[in-house]
């Protein structure tokens, strides 16, 4: 919300882009077309329609969101060149995170960096689910490439309630008092900034992401043989530190109308049989699975043998 601010303030520019399947929090502009949506109100992959997620939007707020399919780089140049004009901000959750962890594909994200400098968008990458976690420096490391704001929760403060905005110094400084307003009650509240600040400290000091790598690759290639070995085709999609399983399908999805495709229905199955074991991933499987630096290679294990043991109760 108030990165989308932060841009609009900067560019004088009111409408923004942002990718359907891609959640950005509950503010009311961003409420369209999340991975919450109704498949059957997204309209055509060509022409698609801002499916409203909840009551209460005002209508109006329709005329500023433009959604588009992930990974799709001729409908990006088509609506950035026809509307640069009115275009404030693209906002990318840079590996889809609520859409089971969705990858780019290779320049895609190469194109938006292009497009933002020639038209003087804002490009926001929305690292609430890949900061801190990916890597240290989250997508932007990850993938080489500088977005203007960026935009952090989660891991970054380790379950307390913390938010950040960084971003380039120029976009940065529209934040000015009397010229484009931001705070709050809880802005740098002390709890959290001391819980984020610690968090960061052990970032910077333990082999945190190292370890979350190597154990979900673990669990992501396990899950596949499992998978594979019960005949259920499946792709294990994302990156080991948030993975997601897409089952009934062994197509690589590349945007949220390719994941909708998959069994979820039996995703939901081997979840609660998952859960019935001792095991708790979400039950949705448009969320993905989030490692957890606690877990010891021997949970791995027993993650691993309770998930064959919940495929196998599940095909029953
Ligand atoms: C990618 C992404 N952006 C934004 C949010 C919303 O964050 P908050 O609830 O802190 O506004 C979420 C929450 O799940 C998220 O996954």
């Amino acid at each position: 919300m108030h990165a989308l601010r932060i841009a609009r303030a900067y560019t004088a520019r009111e409408q923004f882009i942002k990718f359907e399947g891609q959640y950005h929090g509950m503010a009311d502009y961003f409420m369209f077309s999340t991975a919450s949506a109704n498949p059957g109100a997204l309209g055509s992959r060509r022409n698609p329609i801002n499916a409203p997620v909840t009551s209460g939007i005002p209508k109006a707020l329709n005329q500023y969101v433009i959604n588009l399919p992930f990974n799709d780089i001729e409908r990006l140049e088509e609506t950035i060149t026809a509307k640069w004009h009115d275009l404030a901000a693209i906002f990318i959750e840079p590996i889809m995170g609520n859409a089971a962890g969705i990858m780019p594909k290779p320049g895609f994200l190469e194109k938006i960096r292009e497009l933002c400098d020639k038209y003087g968008i804002v490009m926001v990458f929305d690292e609430v689910k890949t900061g801190f976690r990916i890597a240290n420096g989250g997508a932007q490391e990850f993938f080489g490439i500088q977005a203007d704001l960026v935009t952090f929760a989660k891991a970054m403060g380790n379950g307390f309630p913390i938010a950040a905005i960084a971003g380039k110094e120029d976009v940065m400084m529209t934040v000015q008092p009397g010229a484009m307003a931001h705070g709050g009650t809880y802005s740098a509240n002390v709890v959290a900034t001391a819980a984020a600040d610690a968090t960061l400290e052990i970032l910077e000091t333990e082999p945190v992401i190292e370890t979350i790598n190597q154990r979900g690759r673990a669990l992501m290639t396990g899950i596949d043989e499992v998978l594979t070995e019960a005949g259920i085709p499946h792709v294990v999609t994302g990156v080991p530190p948030m993975f997601g399983i897409m089952l009934g399908s062994d197509q690589e999805p590349y945007e949220f109308r390719e994941y909708l495709e998959g069994d979820g229905e039996l995703y939901e199955a081997i979840s609660m049989e998952l859960i019935k074991r001792g095991v708790q991933p979400d039950g949705d499987g448009r969320e993905p699975w989030f490692l957890c630096y606690a877990l010891s290679e021997e949970d791995i294990h027993e993650t691993l043998n309770v998930f064959n043991d919940s495929v196998k109760a599940a095909k029953e």
